[in-house]
């Protein structure tokens, strides 16, 4: 465990963006973080690589990278609420690629003792917008769910809930291969493009963007709703004149950027990793000193779910 002593000046190392560098990440030295009286210190073991990481190009020289973090309590919160110090947890918090993170009570949870570090790494921000997203979808039951992008990492989580929640699941990818392992993961349909879906859906979760996009907003039924949580594909999407218009029960597209608080729902997904009802997809793991091999083969769809890097070798445990 970190010894943090009182007043002591340290810095921590931490992975930031610098374009001169291969991927625009180097390893770089940040001051020690500070925490707030409702933070608690986090002693960092892995975290993982999201979508939103690989933008480099849009974030100024020198910030702290990610957002996904597991690891132990090193210092708790002043104002002495959340967990006590030697607590396994897992956070969302900006900046968590860094050997020591600030978090708020609010954005952390427990993990359960039979659940992976480095697989609870890979929850917060899949897990959360999955979650998220399904919720504001309506009930699942007997519901017919489309989710776009379906191999990568909001997919592969989503595909797992909507099916816990009595959903049928229609799973679309790029190809037959990076289709596999989700029929296990609880898909009933898994297609390729969506070409082959030939009846309507309930709910949409597009990953994607451009032309997916609209081709699901078009499989919608009267009443249903489309929930916009990325834009992979970079394209942009050209909706036909008035395919915006239907008879019947209005049809919904609605943004999705909800990541606050979200402490009580990790701790329902990390719960469900306990029980054995989620699986965490980790389709590429190592050192964090390789994360532009991460982001390289994320970016090129060579990843089945998460990239999660380990902080914290077993050696300095
Ligand atoms: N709104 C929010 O708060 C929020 C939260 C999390 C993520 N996001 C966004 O949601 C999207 C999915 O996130 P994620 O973490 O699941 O990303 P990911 O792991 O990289 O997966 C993205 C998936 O999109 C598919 N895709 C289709 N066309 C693509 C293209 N041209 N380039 C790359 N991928 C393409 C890929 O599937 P195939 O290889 O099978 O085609 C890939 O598996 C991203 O755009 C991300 O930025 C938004």
């Amino acid at each position: 465990m970190t010894d943090v002593r009182e007043g002591e000046a340290m810095s921590v190392h931490a992975l930031v963006v610098d374009q001169d560098a291969p991927g625009g990440i180097r390893m770089g030295e940040v001051a020690d973080p500070q925490p707030q009286p409702h933070q608690v210190l986090i002693d960092v073991h892995h975290v993982a690589v999201n979508h939103g990481d690989l933008r480099t190009d849009v974030r100024p020289p020198g910030t702290v990278l990610g957002c996904d973090a597991s690891g132990m309590v090193a210092q708790a919160a002043a104002d002495g609420s959340g967990p006590a110090v030697g607590t396994r947890v897992v956070a969302f918090a900006a900046g968590a690629w860094a050997q020591r993170l600030a978090v708020s009570v609010d954005d952390l949870a427990e993990v359960p003792a039979s659940v992976d570090l480095a697989d609870a790494a890979a929850v917060p921000l899949a897990g959360i917008t999955a979650l998220r997203t399904l919720r504001a979808g309506g009930p699942l039951l007997g519901r017919r769910v489309l989710i776009t992008g379906a191999s990568g990492g909001v997919g592969r989580v989503a595909v797992q809930l909507a099916a816990l929640g009595g959903a049928h699941v229609v799973a679309s990818v790029g190809s037959a291969a990076r289709g596999e392992g989700l029929a296990k993961l609880g898909a009933h349909e898994v297609v390729v493009g969506l070409d082959d879906v030939d009846q309507p859906v309930d709910l949409v979760l597009d990953n994607v963007g451009g032309s997916q996009l609209v081709a699901a907003w078009n499989l919608l039924t009267p009443g249903g709703s489309l929930q916009s949580i990325g834009w992979a594909s970079g394209e942009p999407a050209v909706f036909p004149p008035y395919s915006t218009f239907a008879l019947g029960s209005a049809k919904t597209l609605s943004s999705f950027g909800d990541a606050a608080n979200v402490g009580a729902d990790l701790a329902i997904l990390v719960g469900l990793l306990g029980d054995g009802k989620l699986v965490a997809e980790v389709g590429w793991r190592g050192p964090w000193g390789r994360v532009t091999e991460a982001t390289a083969a994320l970016s090129g769809r060579r990843v089945a779910g998460k990239a999660v890097l380990d902080v914290k070798s077993h050696e300095d445990s």
